[in-house]
């Protein structure tokens, strides 16, 4: 892990444009300061899906069209908390399902399994640790129908080109008649999308400098937080919102475990993350290109988000 951080890291410093992936933003820290994100009212992401959840469980199982059991495999299920609804009404309707959480973090698939098993008894519970791709080949010989499940607007981290190869990959792994459910963040008022990441308290900002922090942790460097800042920036025509570090002064950055030392100039950026907002169109065209049929969109009542169904 720490190997590929290192790579990653001298990669994303080295090249003209600086970058660095969003996906390291994830460690202790960091999934600590996620979860304050979530919780800000200007984050309406969480909200929106919750409700989307919360309120039409009975319409999506219906939309499934299942033979019974059936497997729910959620890819990235974290705390696991955006599912809970629905399989509070799974199991109270007793219906017969498997619920596979996959995720990397060995320590969150253990609190949500314990936290499932105790407010939902006799639910079927098969956690699983690792990588989503190699725990997905297993989904072909299931005898089972699954529902995968990519929630949260995940998808929005990948650019148009990647998400398609991304959604193509979970296809390769489907069976015919499986179905996927994707969260999408939702084109709208520009205002409120660019509140929700430009957050006045600077939560956003302390999630994405935390990637300096731990690179000073892990690869024993010596950014100096206090001269860099944050910046994001939402397109509302491509619906990109864009996040960047910035360096607030000239400077050199040390890491000792690349040997290396980086130079940055006056208010130069560090690339940090794509969130990309989608049309329910857009949405339309990714899942024929990713040769899957739409089914179902699920919006929240403030169509700010969409949870859509597809099948394989
Ligand atoms: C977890 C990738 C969906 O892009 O909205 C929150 C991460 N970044 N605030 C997103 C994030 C800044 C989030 N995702």
């Amino acid at each position: 892990m720490t190997d590929s951080f290192a790579q990653d890291v001298h990669k994303g410093l080295s090249a003209e444009h600086k970058f660095l992936p969003s996906k390291y933003f994830y460690d202790d820290n960091g999934s600590r300061l996620f979860k304050q994100i979530m919780d800000m009212p200007e984050y309406y992401l969480t909200n929106s899906e919750f409700e989307i959840i919360s309120l039409q469980s009975k319409q999506i199982f219906k939309a499934l069209e299942f033979s019974q059991p059936f497997n729910i495999v959620e890819l990235g299920a974290g705390d696991g908390l955006k599912t809970f609804k629905f399989l509070e009404f799974l199991v109270q309707q007793d219906i017969k399902f498997n619920y596979v959480p996959v995720d990397i973090s060995s320590e969150a698939m253990e609190m949500l399994t314990a936290n499932l098993e105790k407010r939902l008894p006799g639910i079927v519970i098969k956690p699983k640790v690792g990588d989503y791709f190699k725990i997905l080949s297993i989904n072909k010989t299931s005898q089972y129908p699954s529902l995968l499940l990519f929630l949260g607007s995940n998808i929005g981290n990948y650019k148009q080109d990647k998400a398609k190869e991304l959604l193509k990959l979970f296809n390769a792994n489907m069976k015919k008649g499986d179905k996927l459910l994707v969260g999408f963040d939702l084109k709208k008022n520009p205002l409120t999308v660019h509140k929700a990441y430009f957050d006045s308290q600077g939560i956003t900002k302390r999630f994405n400098l935390n990637l300096l922090l731990r690179i000073n942790r892990e690869l024993d460097a010596d950014f100096q937080i206090d001269n860099f800042d944050f910046y994001c920036h939402y397109n509302p025509l491509s619906g990109d919102v864009r996040s960047y570090i910035v360096s607030l002064r000239a400077q050199q950055v040390h890491i000792k475990k690349i040997d290396k030392v980086f130079n940055f100039d006056y208010n130069e950026l560090i690339s940090t993350e794509l969130s990309k907002k989608y049309s329910l169109e857009e949405i339309g065209a990714l899942a024929k290109n990713a040769d899957f049929k739409l089914k179902t969109n699920f919006l929240d009542c403030k169509h700010y988000f969409t949870d859509s169904l597809w099948e394989k």
